[in-house]
């Protein structure tokens, strides 16, 4: 037996050759690539680079990567030869089947109990898959979140890692030194097994489309509703990132703008109101669908960049359909501080929402889930890293189990504290015509959530009615003729029969 076959059951072969030098391997020279190389070079690893196009190799050693404890390889062949074992090697390659085709690649120079890690956005099933087909292989898998963007990767980005447990030793070294640090810890720590590296990101970008929603309403509102200005609005976020609010969106939305084009226009005012999406938010939402979680904020911001994105559509509906024009007559200030308020409230709502989720997705799927440790991984380094999740970090370290961020004193508290100001944003937006669908379906949500009698019952007899689904009876009303807990079938008109159709919930 020789060549890759070989390698593959562990044996050595082959004239002997230098000892390797690299530490980590990168596959994939875009943007995030090349600054996730340089920081990890920066952190004293010798990290080897590969891409598809292999003179970007060549440009890339010829230039930001001279001079540092980098070094390039032209082949697949020699990317692996170059690394020290077990290999550690990672892809940056857009997620879907270019994921597949480089683990394909690699797999004839692997040997066994070498890591292969995708830090794409892959959809978690997808790396699910992964980690179960390369474990038949003797290879470990890894699918990890990377969020932070450009300058993340450069500096400190947030690694959400999951899948084969066995790699985390091996890899615990790279992933906390790159990693951003908050008051001193990585942000990064062992997420689950399989793909729930990528379910934790999937989970992050959910949240990031909806604090990036409720940011957009929080605008309009404060444009077409106050009608201020640019200027005003700026001065207003650069406030509000001084408070409770302080994140990394708040920052750059206040620099957004102030952002002034050649011209003097503010360059946000010319930009086509129609939202893209990459379909880790969309992603979220079918989860939580398919997980019966109302996470409502998320779907309302998924639904809002696609109502953005018909603008043709609006465009000749705006000429037929009329509302209300807004005339604000109330204090500013106070209004504002409301907003701010508003916002916050539905904030925490849709973490609160985020977390059910991902504390069903643990029990359905089998993942340990660590709670705290997600809050912190989310606190420094990515999209939506800010203060809150540092309050979020402190509430799931005081009860790794609490069942609901709401029932956490310090978020019980802000969220009565907010009530008010949020119901007298929301009444007014509605008065005023302008949407405010996140801020909205976050306060419905809290009143529902804090209703113990919800109108489920008359919907419940209206399944039976005409589709004998059949209903429980309330405990306090259960008699002989009502069996407590059992499914019960009534002849509502005298014309249906008594057979009740089958009970499941999907
Ligand atoms: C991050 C971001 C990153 C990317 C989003 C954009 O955490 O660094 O989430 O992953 O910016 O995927 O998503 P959309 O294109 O869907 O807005």
């Amino acid at each position: 037996m020789s060549g890759p076959v070989a390698r593959l059951a562990g044996l050595q072969v082959g004239p002997a050759q230098s000892e390797p030098s690299g530490d980590f391997g990168l596959i994939g020279l875009a943007v995030m690539g090349q600054n996730l190389i340089l920081n990890a070079a920066d952190h004293g690893f010798t990290v080897v680079a590969f891409n598809r196009t292999v003179s970007k190799v060549d440009r890339f050693l010829e230039n930001e990567a001279k001079g540092k404890s980098i070094v390039g390889a032209h082949s697949i062949e020699e990317f692996c030869s170059k690394l020290k074992k077990p290999r550690r090697m990672m892809l940056l390659v857009m997620a879907g089947p270019a994921v597949d085709d480089f683990i394909e690649k690699l797999l004839p120079y692997c040997d066994k109990g070498d890591i292969i890690i995708d830090g794409g956005n892959s959809h978690y099933p997808d790396s699910n898959r992964r980690t179960r087909y390369l474990a038949e292989k003797g290879i470990r898998f890894v699918g990890t979140g990377v969020s932070g963007g450009e300058e993340g990767a450069r500096y400190g980005p947030s690694l959400m890692p999951g899948g084969n447990e066995e790699a985390w030793p091996y890899i615990k070294d790279v992933f906390q030194s790159i990693a951003a640090k908050s008051d001193g810890e990585p942000c990064c720590d062992w997420v689950g097994d399989e793909g729930a590296g990528h379910y934790v990101k999937m989970v992050h970008n959910g949240i990031e489309y909806g604090d990036m929603q409720l940011i957009c309403e929080a605008y309009d509102i404060m444009k077409r509703g106050l009608g201020m200005s640019y200027q005003e609005m700026g001065e207003e976020f650069d406030k509000w990132n001084k408070g409770v609010l302080d994140s990394f969106l708040i920052e750059i939305t206040r620099d957004v703008l102030k952002f002034s084009d050649d011209d003097g226009k503010p360059l946000v005012e010319k930009i086509l109101d129609s939202a893209g999406q990459k379909g880790t938010g969309k992603w979220t939402a079918i989860n939580a669908l398919d997980l019966g979680m109302p996470v409502t904020l998320i779907g309302e911001a998924v639904f809002a960049r696609c109502l953005s994105s018909i603008k043709e559509e609006r465009t000749r509906a705006s000429k037929v359909l009329s509302g209300p024009k807004p005339s604000f007559t109330g204090d500013r200030a106070t209004f504002l501080k409301n907003l701010e308020q508003g916002l916050y409230a539905s904030k925490i709502i849709s973490y609160a929402q985020g977390f059910m989720l991902m504390q069903t997705a643990a029990k359905q799927y089998g993942w340990k889930l660590n709670k705290p440790s997600i809050a912190l991984m989310w606190r420094g380094g990515c999209i939506i890293r800010s203060v809150f999740l540092k309050d979020i970090t402190a509430a799931y370290r005081a009860e790794p189990d609490l069942e609901n961020l709401l029932f956490n004193d310090f978020f019980n508290k802000a969220i009565h504290e907010a009530q008010d100001g949020w119901r007298d944003v929301v009444s007014y937006a509605v008065k005023a015509g302008i949407p405010m669908p996140a801020f909205s379906t976050a306060l419905a949500f809290f009143d529902g959530y804090r209703t113990k009698d919800l109108p489920a019952n008359l919907l419940q007899a209206q399944r039976d009615y005409f589709g004998a689904h059949t209903f429980i009876i309330k405990p306090e009303y259960a008699n002989d003729k009502y069996k407590s807990g059992e499914h019960i079938h009534v002849n509502w008109t005298g014309r249906g029969g008594n057979v009740s159709a089958s009970t499941y919930n999907a």
